[in-house]
């Protein structure tokens, strides 16, 4: 049972239902293992109530980041949205990090996640692996601000001015092999800090993966920073992905690894639930999820608007799916 505060936005749970609720045939399996609790509750994913990631986790200050003097960066004008952008307020207390508990008030519990020492390795089909600290990596990158929207699979949505860099610099510092096609990427593990990947039913840890014509894409941006400061910890800290034309769990929170490989990888809810979101899980308001439409969306601010076709960035990166058959690429 999940006890929550409504708030202005909020539909009814009855309305949409998180994706939380449904776990594939493997995973209950396994979850089968952690007892009555859960079998009780009618949903795998709602035993972990607000109410307990409020009150039962101790959070020691941390330490100020290290790259605060970053910040504000320069707004980048290209990247601009006609909404106007949320507020800070809402859009850092209502998130998706299933490492920290499977509902959206994880805001206080993701605060106990340690960002340093933090390093990213780049491995796979590479020149030479590399592994770099945070600081090293965000200091020698170009920071710039962009406003992006951000459109969850559930239908809600924000708009956000994300400070970091282009995908493709990362790429270019690692130097993959042609033959590299994807590049996968991968979360923490650290079940001790983040105790929702102590719920072995998922498949931990959390992956996504993309093309390499998409990683290049100039729109692929990595978040380093977001309304003038660095990331906070329930938004990604400290390095997440931003693809805006996908839906939001495509943009993997708090990444360790960069993976160039030749296979398509098989991401962290493709693998849970891969009829209902699958490897592109590119906006398209006219192919509703199994569930619920997708033509309109909740704003975090209030309201509910229209969806746009791949989240209106099709100018920039419609032509990567051109002529592609066979694929479902808007689920
Ligand atoms: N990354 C990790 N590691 N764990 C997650 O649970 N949730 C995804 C994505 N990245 C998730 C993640 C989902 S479903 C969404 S909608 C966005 O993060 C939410 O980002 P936000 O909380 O900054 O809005």
């Amino acid at each position: 049972m999940l006890f929550k505060r409504k708030r202005g936005w909020e539909v009814a749970e009855r309305d949409i239902t998180p994706e939380s609720t449904f776990i594939n045939r493997r995973s209950l399996i396994k979850g089968l293992a952690a007892g009555p609790l859960l079998l009780a509750s009618g949903s795998l994913a709602g035993c972990w109530d607000e109410a307990t990631a409020n009150s039962a986790v101790q959070i020691a200050a941390a330490p100020p980041d290290p790259t605060t003097d970053l910040y504000p960066v320069e707004r980048n004008p290209r990247y601009k949205v006609s909404r106007a952008i949320t507020d800070e307020a809402d859009s850092t207390v209502y998130n998706n990090f299933y490492e920290f508990g499977s509902h959206k008030s994880i805001s206080r519990a993701a605060q106990a996640l340690s960002i340093r020492p933090w390093t990213v390795t780049l491995d796979g089909m590479v020149e030479k692996p590399i592994t770099i600290g945070i600081d090293d990596l965000i200091r020698q990158m170009p920071l710039e601000e962009r406003v992006y929207r951000h459109r969850c699979v559930e239908a809600w949505s924000m708009v956000v001015p994300w400070s970091g860099f282009q995908l493709s610099k990362l790429v270019e510092l690692a130097k993959p092999l042609s033959s590299a096609k994807y590049l996968t990427m991968q979360t923490f593990m650290d079940p001790d800090n983040a105790p929702g990947q102590k719920q072995h039913w998922y498949p931990w840890p959390y992956v996504e993966g993309l093309t390499m014509e998409e990683a290049t894409n100039e729109l692929a941006f990595m978040v380093t920073g977001v309304y003038g400061k660095p990331v906070p910890r329930q938004m990604g800290a400290p390095l997440r992905l931003a693809v805006p034309w996908k839906y939001g769990f495509k943009s993997i929170k708090s990444i360790v690894r960069f993976t160039f490989t030749d296979k398509r990888p098989v991401s962290f809810w493709e693998e849970i639930q891969g009829t209902e979101y699958g490897f592109w899980a590119n906006v398209n308001p006219q192919v509703a999820h199994a569930r619920w439409s997708q033509a309109t969306e909740r704003t975090l601010s209030g309201g509910r608007v229209p969806t746009q076709l791949y989240n209106g960035y099709g100018e920039q990166v419609a032509h990567l799916y051109k002529g592609m058959t066979g694929e479902r690429l808007f689920t």
